[in-house]
């Protein structure tokens, strides 16, 4: 399948969801056992599926959404419309603080949609989750001189 599903080059919801479940199906999670996927939809239709990879040095792991932007980004692709994720747990997760914070280097406009095994699903944008979010424009006005000159 292209992922593909309207005139305009977007999927549908579900399309987008069915992409995430197929990422959750590959995760890599020996510790948790909480596998994940991730489908995020790039301003051009196309779609870039993240899933978790878990580490005997737990901290090194990484969530199945930071797996997709970097596969998004390494493609070329750094607009975004939609992400869908999916789980197992009792109701849908909702991404990480980290994940936010990663995701909203990319537009805080973000639709965000969330998915467990029983069908239960819960949707918001990036804003909702992660409001007065530290920005490039935080970052961009003058700062010290470069530390450790004489
Ligand atoms: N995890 C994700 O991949 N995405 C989320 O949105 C929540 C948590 C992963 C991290 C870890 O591998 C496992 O789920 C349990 O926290």
């Amino acid at each position: 399948m292209s992922g593909t599903d309207r005139t305009d080059g977007s999927s549908t919801e579900e399309v987008l969801i069915e992409r995430a479940r197929g990422a959750m199906r590959l995760a890599y999670a020996p510790y948790s056992r909480f596998p994940v996927g991730a489908a995020l939809e790039a301003d051009d239709g196309r779609i870039f599926v993240g899933c978790n990879v878990e580490n005997a040095s737990f901290p090194v792991g990484m969530c199945a959404e930071r797996v997709a932007v970097g596969r998004a980004v390494v493609s070329g692709a750094r607009g975004f419309r939609r992400l869908a994720v999916a789980s197992m747990g009792e109701r849908p997760a909702s991404p990480c603080g980290m994940c936010r914070q990663a995701l909203s280097e990319f537009g805080i406009d973000l639709q965000v949609i969330s998915v467990n095994e029983t069908g239960e699903r819960r949707a918001w944008t990036l804003e909702e989750l992660l409001p007065s979010s530290f920005r490039r424009a935080d970052v961009d006005p003058p700062r010290l001189p470069p530390q450790g000159a004489a």
